[in-house]
């Protein structure tokens, strides 16, 4: 099929260029020319594993990239909104989603074949069929369900491993307006394995499901951190230990064969120093936001967001363990970006920390194995590191907040440096018994 793509971030990018793989032709658009000439030369703008090897075998064949959103649309038969969905003021902002649906509204005015329109970003319930729908019609003069299909096919795309969850997904959940709708999006999806779920539903449930998938992941995080803090407040429990025995229970860890097998859920099931990512902080706002303006306090995700965003100071607290005042201590935080694998900063743990430590005075060096950015207001008067080793080199603190392999290589590098920092770690990865200064949250 002839498919466009408005918006190449991570979630827009990958769609298209794994929709290019299994034979679709796709023309992704950008008001970013950086990023539109990048795919044109089979370079990956992000860093996202297997992005690159399908750009170089797609691009210039059937992957392809412009900033003329009319042009592509008028050449495709499927039109993706992928354009970003941030979170101001407490609730989602559509200004993207509502400029995109309208552009394409004025390129569709004078097409004369039909065109489905398929939302791809996160957009809070009700989105597709109202903003959406009445930004299409008003700016093409035609109606949904008659002239054009209208669907929402939300993404499940974890940074890191975005090629593989779009080429393995666990389901696809298929909305649309009308049964036409239904029959395009069968198509587009038709070489995807038969044994993947295919949900089909209406826009609004599709945009339900999405964030009821993620407000789980949240509520979970946000639930271990709580009973992690009980831990190392009752003293004498490991909230490590406490979660592995919750892991075996047989709703998390069933038996198969002669093996256990333990769900992946259980990695969320784990102390930390908070979510982040452009994903579960601005989704959880979002539906906190959604359920304000029709009347419902949402006392649950609330409390979510405010133990994630509490997480920082359980950090602070396990150094005040230690060091009565942070002025000009030398502090060598670990990760930038929000987890591994990726060189995504948004909502990243590392900034609201790095906030505190500024105001207490301390002298702050940052590393992250991929993750550089180039500006970053949280990052003003914080020395970047190139090397583990130069961030860790003098420090009397190391906090450990993105769960990078490499940072496992922790305590040789301080015996080869022979020194002896306080190690606060808040992804529990380390060994507490390999440092002769060790906090973890939730640790006995
Ligand atoms: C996506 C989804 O769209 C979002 O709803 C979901 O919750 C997370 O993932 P993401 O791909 O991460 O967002 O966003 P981003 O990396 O910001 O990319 C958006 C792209 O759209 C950018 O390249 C931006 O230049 C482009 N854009 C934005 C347009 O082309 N037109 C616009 O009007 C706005
Ligand atoms: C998430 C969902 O996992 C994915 O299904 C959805 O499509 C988009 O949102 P993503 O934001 O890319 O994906 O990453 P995820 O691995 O869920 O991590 C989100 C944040 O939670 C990170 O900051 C991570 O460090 C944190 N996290 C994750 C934990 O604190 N504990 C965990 O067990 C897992």
């Amino acid at each position: 099929m002839k498919v466009s793509i408005i918006g190449t971030g991570y979630v827009g990018l990958v769609t298209g260029a794994c929709l290019a793989e299994v034979g679709h032709e796709v023309i992704c658009v950008d008001v970013d020319p950086r990023k539109v000439d990048m795919i044109n030369s089979a370079e990956a703008p992000i860093h996202e594993r297997g992005l690159p090897e399908l750009l170089k075998r797609n691009s210039g064949r059937r992957l392809s990239a412009t900033t003329n959103l009319a042009a592509a649309v008028a050449d495709t038969e499927i039109t993706f909104i992928a354009v970003g969905t941030p979170a101001a003021n407490g609730k989602i902002d559509l200004k993207y989603v509502e400029a995109a649906a309208a552009e394409i509204g004025r390129a569709i005015r004078d097409k004369a074949g039909y065109t489905t329109v398929v939302v791809k970003s996160t957009v809070v319930p009700g989105t597709t069929i109202g903003v959406v729908q009445r930004a299409i019609e008003r700016a093409s003069g035609k109606k949904a369900g008659v002239d054009f299909g209208l669907g929402m096919n939300p993404e499940f795309l974890t940074e890191g491993t975005a090629v593989a969850d779009f080429t393995f997904p666990d389901r696809l959940v298929l909305g649309g307006i009308d049964a036409r709708t239904h029959d395009v999006l069968r198509e587009l999806y038709q070489s995807f394995d038969d044994s993947v779920p295919r949900i089909e539903t209406n826009p609004t449930t599709a945009e339900m499901i999405k964030y009821a998938s993620n407000a789980v992941l949240a509520t979970m995080i946000s639930f271990s951190n709580e009973i992690a803090r009980l831990c190392s407040a009752v003293g004498g429990v490991d909230a490590i230990d406490v979660m592995r025995g919750v892991h075996q229970a047989g709703y998390f860890t069933i038996r198969h064969g002669g093996e256990r097998l333990t769900a992946p859920i259980c990695s969320f099931l784990e102390p930390g120093c908070g979510f982040g990512g452009s994903c579960l902080p601005k989704d959880v706002t979002a539906l906190v936001g959604q359920g304000r303006e029709n009347g419902l306090s949402l006392d649950l995700l609330q409390s979510v967001l405010r133990i994630n965003g509490a997480q920082p100071d359980e950090m602070m607290r396990l150094m005040g363990l230690h060091y009565q005042s942070l002025r000009d201590v030398p502090v060598a935080v670990l990760g930038i970006a929000f987890k591994p694998d990726t060189d995504d900063i948004r909502e990243s743990p590392a900034f609201p920390l790095i906030r505190r430590l500024k105001e207490q005075g301390a002298t702050l060096t940052a590393y992250d194995p991929i993750a550089r950015p180039s500006e970053h207001p949280d990052l003003a008067g914080v020395r970047l590191a190139d090397s583990l080793r130069e961030a860790v080199a003098g420090a009397k603190i190391v906090l450990l907040v993105t769960r990078w392999s490499e940072f496992s290589a922790l305590d040789g590098l301080l015996g080869e440096l022979g020194t002896q920092p306080l190690v606060v770690d808040g992804r529990r990865v380390l060994n507490p018994g390999s440092f002769s200064q060790y906090e973890g949250i939730g640790r006995a």
